[in-house]
């Protein structure tokens, strides 16, 4: 019998199949896309304490946690060393009240605690990671009181001696379960290794692409690895989009919302996460956004389609030169519409809804406006819109994006 078990183990394992750690994952977290702010886009390895409070209260203050951006997340350089026992610790000058102090300040506020290591000897900034460690690590950000994870893949070796990632992954996985603290483990090994295929046996998120820059449509070459900015991660989610759902979502990286040249391409960038159901992590400086940064974040509409039940991603339904409509289906027979210029020329378009039918394959949804009709909602200012009767007459000007919400007329 046993001998039986081990074969068909082996098996499942050829087949690259069997994930031990399979059941060890807290089913309950990241049921919709988690939201929140972390730390690396805009501020790299220069944080502390201080700054990552003073996120926090801007957070609270300016409406954000209300709107749903809960987590705050330290990403790479807030490590110390390990002490004489191995126990990882924070920088002592960059966060001299421990960790445990600044998740309680946290948690006081109604905000959840992020964390990031790595699965090599050494993070990305080169501070210690968690190979060898993950059993110790774990217990120690159970301690501190940690929700949220992000687990890099710097320094895991190269060519046959690369650590195993599903083993890697796994691992950490266990390590957080064993601990017995629950706790999002987001997983960033840059789309490298088809985490969409295995991720959401061990984690909640994976990163699905390098590293997101803060530019409309340019990629950067940095040898062994390549940053691009809204437009090529964008359609790099199209071939994946079937393995994004409700507690495993591809994840096309933090937002730079706020980074980028104008509040058009911010609305752009942060309808397009939405509309692909991705994780809405904030990466500006929130204490020193804008207003208008801050309304886009905070849009109670593009955010409901974003954090949407069904946690479809959208797909490319019409496209002509330079111009796009993706659409997502929705919970309760709805859809969103998003209407991209990608181009630097406004765009002039009449949408004939009767013309078309909207169609995903994938999840077997339609609506053929030739025989249903929808009531239109324009999601950036809530303002009714017409039905789907008659056509649409829109102007879209350049990296800007519209959105509407598409309701069944019932009755
Ligand atoms: C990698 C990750 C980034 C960030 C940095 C930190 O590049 O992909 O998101 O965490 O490491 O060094």
């Amino acid at each position: 019998m046993r001998a039986r078990l081990f074969l068909w183990v082996a098996g499942l394992a050829a087949l690259g199949l069997a994930v031990p750690a399979a059941a060890q994952k807290d089913a309950t977290l990241a049921l919709t896309p988690p939201m929140g702010w972390n730390s690396w886009n805009h501020y790299g390895c220069n944080i502390d304490e201080k700054l990552i409070k003073a996120t926090a209260d801007a957070l609270v203050s300016s409406g954000l946690r209300d709107a749903g951006y809960t987590y705050v997340n330290l990403d790479d350089c807030w490590h110390g060393a390990r002490d004489a026992a191995g126990n990882i610790q924070p920088d002592p000058v960059r966060f001299p009240s421990g960790m445990k102090a600044l998740g309680d300040y946290l948690h006081q506020r109604g905000l959840k605690f992020g964390i990031y290591s790595d699965a090599g000897a050494t993070t990305c900034a080169g501070r210690p990671g968690s190979q060898g460690h993950e059993f110790q690590d774990a217990a120690q950000y159970a301690r501190w009181g940690v929700d949220y994870v992000k687990y890099d893949w710097c320094a895991t070796g190269t060519g046959p001696a690369q650590r195993n990632p599903r083993e890697a992954y796994a691992t950490m996985s266990r390590a957080i379960a064993a601990s017995g603290r629950p706790m999002v483990l987001s997983i960033c090994e840059w789309g490298e290794n088809q985490p969409w295929l295995w991720g959401k046996d061990v984690g909640h998120l994976w990163r699905t692409t390098g590293d997101i820059i803060n530019c409309w449509d340019c990629t950067i070459d940095h040898g062994s690895w390549q940053s691009s900015g809204i437009l090529p991660i964008l359609d790099r989610q199209v071939a994946i989009r079937g393995h994004s759902g409700p507690g495993g979502w591809n994840d096309p990286d933090m937002m730079e919302v706020g980074n980028l040249a104008s509040d058009r391409e911010n609305r752009s960038h942060f309808a397009l996460w939405a509309m692909l159901s991705a994780p809405l992590i904030i990466g500006t400086d929130v204490p020193g956004m804008s207003g208008q940064v801050r309304d886009i974040l905070a849009n109670p509409r593009i955010i409901a389609i974003g954090q949407d039940a069904l946690g479809i991603s959208a797909y490319p339904w019409i496209r002509t030169p330079g111009f796009e409509i993706w659409a997502k289906p929705l919970a309760d027979g709805a859809w969103a519409i998003a209407l991209l210029n990608r181009g630097d020329e406004p765009q002039r378009y009449t949408l004939k809804w009767t013309d078309y039918e909207l169609k995903d394959d994938l999840k077997g949804r339609r609506a053929d406006f030739a025989r249903e009709t929808y009531t239109i909602e324009n999601s950036w200012d809530g303002e009714p819109t017409g039905t789907t009767a008659t056509p649409l007459e829109v102007q879209v000007e350049p990296h800007d994006t519209l959105v509407f919400r598409l309701a069944p007329v019932t009755g």
